[in-house]
């Protein structure tokens, strides 16, 4: 582990995680103060404390100027990624509780190494989360597969956020070991008890359509809407950041015709897509479960969505960007399916800023003073670039990579396949088989 991550990691351990209701903290996004339940009307419900276990948290942050508009706020400046000169934040943290029904990854922050992690095993969640898988495993209870589905994949990124800790060189991580190695049967077998057949998997609903008769999302996966994949086979930051269990699908919408296949970057470039050509992008995150027969599958569930699209002036340069970002609910999509389950998340909540150019995480700690909310112009825009008219990942190539690895495909369905075989070769895949197998349960 890296040594300025390791001193972040236990520098901010006591700052972030706290109880699960504190007197007077606002609710976070889409969320009614208190509400935490998921999978049911029961708060006693085990799927619902497991999930309370792992993403329900109260987090102390400050929000930037631009998000509070609120001129009598005092404020202070935090030098952070994106904003050279300083980022104004109100100088006083208010405590939020996240429910967290969202398109994040559980035990958060997760970006830090060890930071969400350590919290969670030293504190009450632990003893949550293990009295309500035991429970969990003995209940004789029918779960629909959606829930099935929706549960195994956060049991799923919890199993091998666990199975990391046992790779970090940080001091005195006995009591974490042990209790590590306490949950992390109880997780493989209730991973096994949710698992689906490759049939029940493939017959999950496709939530990105139901939304797309809500929400305002683009028409992707219509070939006559002219927006194209982008094909790449080298690993996308965002399928890293989900340790491979979700695909990150890139898809551009130009003023050329794409509709025909080009055979690399450079061809491509050469046929128009630049950026002077791009009308709009957008990134899918799609989910992988693990099948009852031990093999990965793509679903059709789509976890989050992000839009970039653009308007020009009359000399062809971009005038504004407009951004739009769309997140899973588990609690919509059980309770009205034909929705999508899919909630539009605006500035009006605050987002949380990124704290680098890999933070994909939810309420990454900034130093110092931890999380902060900010608009979705700033978060985007952290990466992506101020002004946001710039910085398209997609179409340029990180160091190394083959220019022949990334081309035009028209209805492209081959990377999610190749993700989940890549996922089932790595180590914590095949440990949590030798777990998934280890008795017959
Ligand atoms: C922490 C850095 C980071 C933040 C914050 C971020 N992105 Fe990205 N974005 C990336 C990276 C890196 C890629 C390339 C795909 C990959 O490697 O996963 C990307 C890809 C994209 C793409 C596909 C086109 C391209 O540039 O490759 C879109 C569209 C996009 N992001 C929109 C958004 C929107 C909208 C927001 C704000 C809600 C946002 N991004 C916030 C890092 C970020």
């Amino acid at each position: 582990m890296h040594e300025l991550s390791k001193t972040v990691a236990i520098l901010l351990l006591a700052s972030v995680l706290g109880v699960v209701s504190v007197a007077g903290a606002e609710a976070g996004f889409g969320e009614r103060p208190g509400e935490t339940i998921v999978y049911s009307e029961d708060s006693t419900d085990p799927w619902n404390r497991i999930f309370q276990a792992l993403f329900v948290r109260t987090v102390s942050a400050r929000r930037t100027a631009d998000l509070t508009n609120d001129t009598s706020l005092p404020m202070t400046p935090v030098r952070t990624m994106g904003f050279p000169d300083g980022l104004l934040v109100t100088a006083a943290p208010i405590e939020r509780v996240e429910m967290a029904d969202r398109a994040i990854e559980p035990l958060y922050p997760t970006t830090i190494p060890l930071v969400g992690l350590r919290a969670f095993l030293s504190g009450g969640h632990y003893d949550v989360l293990r009295s309500a898988l035991q429970e969990a495993l003995d209940e004789k209870v029918d779960r629909s597969a959606m829930a099935r589905a929706l549960m195994q994949a956060d049991v799923w990124a919890t199993y091998d956020q666990l199975t990391t800790i046992t790779t970090w060189d940080a001091p005195d991580l006995s009591i974490e070991i042990r209790r590590v190695a306490e949950l992390r049967p109880l997780l493989a077998r209730l991973m096994r008890r949710l698992a689906l057949t490759r049939q029940e998997i493939e017959a999950l609903p496709d939530n990105y359509s139901l939304a797309a008769r809500v929400h305002p999302l683009p028409r992707l996966f219509r070939q006559e809407s002219g927006w194209v994949e982008l094909r790449a086979m080298h690993p996308r930051g965002h399928e890293r950041e989900m340790d491979y269990r979700r695909v990150a699908r890139v898809f551009v919408k130009t003023s050329r015709d794409l509709s025909s296949r080009y055979a690399s970057l450079e061809d491509l470039q050469k046929a128009g897509i630049r950026k002077k050509d791009l009308e709009a992008a957008a990134l899918v995150l799609q989910s992988l479960l693990v099948a009852k027969d031990r093999t990965i599958i793509p679903t059709r569930i789509t976890y989050s969505v992000q839009v970039r699209a653009f308007q020009r002036d009359s000399a062809g340069q971009i005038s504004t960007n407009s951004l739009s970002l769309f997140e899973l609910s588990r609690r919509l999509l059980l309770k009205e399916e034909q929705s999508g389950g899919m909630r539009s998340v605006g500035s009006d909540n605050g987002v949380y800023l990124p704290f680098s150019g890999n933070d994909f995480g939810f309420a990454t700690p900034h130093r110092p003073g931890g999380p902060i909310l900010g608009t979705l112009h700033q978060k985007c825009g952290v990466c992506h670039g101020f002004p946001l008219t710039d910085r398209f990942f997609s179409l340029s190539l990180p160091h190394g990579v083959d220019k022949q690895a990334v081309s035009v495909w028209s209805n492209f369905v081959a990377r999610a396949p190749a993700v989940a075989e890549s996922k089932s070769t790595q180590s914590d895949f095949l440990k949590l088989m030798d777990a998934w197998m280890a008795e017959d349960y």
